[in-house]
């Protein structure tokens, strides 16, 4: 039976299939959630990141889009790397693009037929999107992907603090298919 359930604390210590990191295009590592699964994961996963093939001049991951590498010292095996929109004001493109990010990590997932994925909240950080908005985004397009999709069985919404896990908890329960 697929599972989407939402897990306050902090997504490097899950022991899942795999973990996504709210990195940036150049996917050479960065503060918040992508520095701390870089230094969780050890210097072995820049390399990886490094022997991903830059699609134009110093991008690796464009906008949207997910690249997988291992996982090397985290608990989880592997790492999906997206890079999410940086919110200006609604009308550019951002809820399309989060909404890639999300769609883009799962269809990695399915493809390699993992269990169990954990997100962190994608754009949410430095990069400023609305929580609110960002949760329901996130929460349809998993939704969508399970309905449609043996793997993953079980995903993850993992929130830093107590207000991101009460929002990913609303945006869940107001989306609830029973
Ligand atoms: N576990 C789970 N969630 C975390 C952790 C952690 N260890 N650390 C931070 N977060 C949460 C933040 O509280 C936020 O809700 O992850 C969410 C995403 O925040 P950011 O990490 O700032 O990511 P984002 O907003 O997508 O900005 C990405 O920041 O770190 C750089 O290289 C990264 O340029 C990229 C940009």
């Amino acid at each position: 039976m697929p599972s989407l359930a939402v897990q306050q604390g902090d997504i490097t210590k899950l022991k899942v299939a795999a973990i996504v990191n709210a990195a940036n295009r150049k996917m050479l590592g960065g503060g918040g959630v992508d520095g701390a699964i870089h230094r969780a994961a050890g210097p072995a996963l820049l390399e990886a990141c490094r022997r991903v093939r830059e699609v134009s001049p110093g991008v690796r991951c464009p906008t949207g889009e997910a690249r997988m590498t291992p996982g090397f010292d985290l608990p989880a095996r592997h790492v999906i790397h997206t890079a999410g929109p940086v919110w200006k004001d609604g009308d550019s493109g951002e809820p399309e693009l989060l909404a890639s990010c999300y769609r883009s990590c799962l269809a990695l997932a399915s493809k390699r037929g993992l269990p169990s994925v954990a997100f962190p909240a994608i754009s949410c950080g430095v990069y400023g999107y609305p929580p609110q908005a960002a949760s329901k985004i996130a929460v349809r397009e998993i939704r969508a992907h399970m309905d449609r999709h043996d793997a993953p069985e079980e995903v993850v919404l993992v929130a830093f603090d107590a207000t991101m896990t009460a929002i990913l908890q609303t945006a869940v329960e107001e989306q609830d298919p029973a």
